[in-house]
């Protein structure tokens, strides 16, 4: 059975994409960050298919203990899905009181949780079948596209999490890891605080989408790690 680790499963996304992932026979760790019923029913509804580890992808001493856990249950892993991000301030633009004490926390978040989870993990998946590293990343993230003026902790520590995904596949390339950078839509999630009914997208129907793209289709070979968006359509970095 293939194994894949996702972070950031309480809710949203995350929790979708685990839910999907076990639907496609994979047995899957799933990492909350709170303590949310969602992800309890879907290990309820699947025994002993969904291994559940608390984690803080901010947090050093959480990551080493979330390899400890995770080199003690699994011998390796086929698939690590870095979901688990936060939002920050987007009202703000240039000139105003801007709050660099939560651009800092974003950015530990979003930029260095991934590059955590993905050193202290990166060993299991290069010992796995099928070697993929994933990083939900956001066309925010796109310096080539950009057109907001404002969401700085954000889409900064986006770009950077794009930087740590570059950076990860030159250093394991050799090893036969693939990463792949994704933006998953605008998705129907809690990021904004609140249930986002602005967007078009359910979890479910991105989670379908980034799996069907990252798992069944093949993408180009290149030098860098693809940036696409979850119907599989380049992003530009
Ligand atoms: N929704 C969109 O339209 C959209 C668009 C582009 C990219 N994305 C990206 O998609 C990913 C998933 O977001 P989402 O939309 O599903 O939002 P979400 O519902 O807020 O999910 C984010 C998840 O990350 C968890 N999390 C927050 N801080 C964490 C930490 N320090 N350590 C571990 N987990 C933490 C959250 O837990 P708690 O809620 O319990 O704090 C939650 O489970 C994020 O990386 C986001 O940037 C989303």
């Amino acid at each position: 059975m293939k194994t894949a680790l996702v972070t950031g499963c309480d809710h949203g996304l995350g929790l979708a994409l685990a839910e999907a992932l076990v639907k496609r026979d994979y047995l899957v760790l799933a990492c909350h960050y709170a303590d949310e019923p969602g992800l309890k029913d879907l290990r309820a509804a699947f025994p002993g298919r969904v291994l559940t580890f608390p984690l803080n992808i901010g947090s050093d001493a959480s990551v080493a203990a979330l390899r400890q856990a995770v080199e003690a249950a699994v011998p390796s892993l086929d698939l690590l899905i870095n979901c688990a991000g936060i939002l920050g301030d987007m009202a703000k633009t240039i000139g105003d009181e801007l709050d660099f004490d939560e651009m800092l926390r974003v950015y530990n978040v979003n930029a260095l949780g991934a590059l955590r989870v993905t050193n202290a993990l990166c060993r299991l998946v290069a010992q796995s079948g099928e070697k993929l590293i994933v990083n939900i990343s956001s066309e925010a993230g796109s310096i080539q596209s950009c057109w907001r003026t404002g969401w700085f902790a954000y889409c900064m520590s986006k770009a950077a999490n794009n930087m740590q995904g570059a950076l990860t596949q030159n250093a394991l390339r050799d090893q036969g890891v693939r990463v792949i950078q994704m933006h998953p839509g605008h998705v129907a999630t809690f990021m904004r605080g609140h249930l986002d009914t602005t967007a078009k997208l359910t979890p479910a129907q991105s989670a379908e989408g980034i799996l069907r793209t990252v798992l069944d289709t093949p993408l180009p070979a290149s030098p860098r790690p693809p940036f696409v968006d979850y119907r599989g359509e380049t992003q530009l970095y």
